[in-house]
């Protein structure tokens, strides 16, 4: 009997302990937070204004930091519509026309299915772009990046 309380107040005061450590460790990372974009407001309220992002054009494009890192898109697309119907990116980076528009072509990994048999157009696998590929703007980064490439 005895022993029963004894262990009791024993995990009592653990969890007292660790609910302690979780809301100094609460506590210290709401301190360390990142402002968002949006701002600390509260969701009721209306956010800060987002300023306007401008996109950044990088002559000859932007080194890669890993051999199979999807490489940055070094302009703007805004203008560039993927549809089921077409693929505006297609129109300067497919196999016929990327000579013509003085543009990489897609790698080729983009001519693998997924039976990992060659394809002759491109892979439905790549064919919306912006899932590996995105433009860069000219913001500041919200926190550091101390990132190396390999
Ligand atoms: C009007 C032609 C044109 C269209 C349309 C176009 N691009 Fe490009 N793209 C280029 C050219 C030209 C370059 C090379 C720019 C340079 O290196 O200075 C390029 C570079 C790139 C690169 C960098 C390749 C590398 O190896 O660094 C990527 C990724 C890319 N484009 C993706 C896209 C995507 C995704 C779209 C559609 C949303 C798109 N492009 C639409 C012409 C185009
Ligand atoms: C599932 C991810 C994914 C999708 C979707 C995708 N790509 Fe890529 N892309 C990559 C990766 C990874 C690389 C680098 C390895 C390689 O060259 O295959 C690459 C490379 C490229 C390159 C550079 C090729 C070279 O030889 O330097 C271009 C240009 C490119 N992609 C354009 C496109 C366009 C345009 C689309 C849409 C039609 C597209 N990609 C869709 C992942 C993707």
């Amino acid at each position: 009997m005895f022993k029963t309380i004894k262990s009791k107040t024993l995990f009592q005061k653990s969890l007292t302990i660790f609910l302690l450590a979780m809301t100094a460790v609460m506590f210290s990372s709401a301190a360390m937070s990142v402002q968002s974009l949006r701002g600390d407001r509260p969701l009721d309220s209306k956010s800060n204004k987002v300023s306007k992002h401008k996109v950044n054009t990088e002559e000859g494009g932007y080194d890669r930091n890993y051999k199979l890192q999807p490489p940055l898109i070094p302009h703007k697309i805004e203008k560039y519509r993927i549809t089921l119907k077409g693929n505006g990116c297609l129109k300067c980076h497919s196999k016929k026309s990327h000579k013509k528009e003085k543009a990489p072509m897609v790698g080729k990994s983009h001519f693998i299915g997924r039976d990992g048999k060659e394809t002759k157009t491109i892979s439905k696998r790549r064919y919306f772009c912006n899932q590996c590929h995105a433009p860069q703007t000219k913001d500041s980064p919200l926190v550091e990046n101390v990132y190396e490439g390999i």
